[in-house]
């Protein structure tokens, strides 16, 4: 055989081999055809595929239970931190990539939870007296948001915890400071986060204040006094604004409108000035409702001699609105939460005879998410409770089981209302956490 016949013959080997490998596979095929597992070995591959690319995937099954008002908020907020969880966690750099997904709800009444799940989709559905546990009991569920009535949350914190899920519950957290501890109690044993509603700890403005104070410590001159006020139309109407009605019944709601509504502001303001040194409180009920208190006048005293002047009212006026003012020797501060108004929150400043300026929400929102160490994705959506929810979200990814948001404020907050309460009942002040009167 010379060289070009051996050429030609191996040529025509690979061509039969090529056309072999083409025809064996064309048999594979038309066999895989005709198996019946085809379209199952081929379900198979695809898993396997996903798979690997979810393998570090951690998605955050959410439940609600309670379907009712501030479920809404909470439920948007929760369907932000998942559409934009690949830029909050930034999975390029991330080993874990983290998706909270909002998963089951879960409501006494089964027509709410219906129509909730209109505009807020979930893969699973709870309805009817057991809702709440059976959500609780679902192995697939991780976290839970308790949003019911302050009377259920106990019962529903204690359970969750035994079934390990991490909880976020709203404010007030329970009836009384002990029913907290056996909460604490309950987080420490399960090891699972429980962060509370305590809102105004993720507000931009009250966490910017504290900066403000401390950069102009010494322009301004001594803090003299704070005078806060808040009007809020009453929340147990049954009207389309107020539709819920137990906020009247103290065995559903405990107490009125300081328990109920001004915690946020009085926690705050804890949040800034620290402990509290001594309470005294005028306390009135004018609509009526037994234990469902409508009128506050509480004057409290921090540690470091600052004196907070709370005026809080429930009433009959279409007004909701808060207003802080701030006075120093050489200028004040003034923070306007009006209900009505498009605006979150409004912060002004005056110094001296200088004219008032204004904060804006952007700077006062930027320092706090830098300073939470988290981004905000969506700068122009008002976002105290997305906040809030970013860092539960952030808290169970960092197995941080206290929060930066803690039941202990939560604790803190309730002895101090109660110390509150029980000023008014002696007509004397209370020096805080030295006995009770
Ligand atoms: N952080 C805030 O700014 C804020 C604002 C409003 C309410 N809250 C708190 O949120 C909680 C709920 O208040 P809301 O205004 O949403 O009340 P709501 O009455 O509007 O809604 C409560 C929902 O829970 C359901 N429910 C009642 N008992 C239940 C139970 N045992 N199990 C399951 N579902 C039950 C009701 O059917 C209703 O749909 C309260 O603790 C309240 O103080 C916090």
């Amino acid at each position: 055989m010379n060289e070009k016949e051996k050429n030609l013959h191996e040529t025509s080997k690979k061509k039969s081999s090529a056309q072999e490998v083409a025809e064996a596979m064309a048999a594979n095929i038309q066999v895989n055809r005709q198996n019946p597992n085809f379209v199952n070995e081929r379900e198979r591959n695809l898993q396997e595929a996903r798979d690997k690319v979810f393998a570090n995937r951690k998605i955050i099954r959410i439940g609600l239970i309670g379907c009712g008002g501030i479920a809404k908020n909470h439920a948007f907020s929760i369907s932000l931190l998942e559409n934009n969880a690949r830029q909050i966690w930034k999975w390029k750099d991330s080993s874990q990539k983290i998706k909270p997904v909002l998963f089951a709800l879960a409501d006494i009444e089964g027509k709410k939870v219906e129509e909730f799940a209109k505009h807020f989709p979930a893969k699973k559905i709870y309805k009817g007296l057991n809702a709440g546990y059976e959500l609780i009991d679902d192995p697939d569920i991780d976290a839970v948001f308790i949003l019911v009535p302050t009377a259920y949350h106990l019962e529903y914190v204690l359970k969750a915890a035994e079934m390990g899920k991490h909880i976020f519950l709203e404010k007030p957290a329970a009836f009384s400071p002990e029913d907290i501890q056996k909460m604490i109690d309950a987080r420490d044993k399960h090891q699972i986060v429980l962060q509370v509603g305590l809102v105004m700890r993720s507000t931009s403005p009250i966490y910017y204040l504290k900066k403000l104070l401390s950069d102009n410590k010494d322009k301004w001159g001594s803090l003299t006094n704070i005078i806060y006020r808040d009007s809020q139309q009453k929340p147990y109407t049954g009207d389309p604004t107020h539709p819920s009605t137990w906020r009247k019944d103290k065995k559903i709601a405990y107490a009125g409108v300081l328990f109920e509504h001004d915690i946020h502001d009085l926690d705050g303001m804890i949040s800034i000035f620290g402990e509290v040194d001594e309470v005294y409180a005028k306390i009135k009920n004018f609509a009526g409702y037994e234990g469902i208190e409508d009128s506050v006048a509480a004057l409290i005293t921090f540690k470091n001699g600052i004196t907070f002047s709370m005026n809080c009212m429930w009433n009959d006026l279409d007004y909701d609105c808060r207003r802080y003012e701030i006075f120093f020797e050489k200028a004040k501060v003034r923070i306007i939460a009006d209900g009505r108004d498009e605006k979150l929150a409004e912060m002004f400043v005056q110094y001296l005879d200088e004219p008032e300026y204004e904060i804006d929400m952007k700077t006062m929102d930027d320092f706090f998410f830098k300073k939470i160490g988290m981004p905000h994705v969506k700068a122009e959506i008002p976002g105290p409770y997305y906040a809030e929810d970013l860092r539960f979200i952030k808290a169970i990814v960092e197995n941080n089981i206290e929060s930066e948001v803690k039941a202990e404020y939560g604790k803190y907050v309730q002895e101090v209302i109660e110390a509150i309460y029980h000023s008014n009942e002696i007509g004397k002040v209370i020096k805080f956490k030295e006995g009770k009167s």
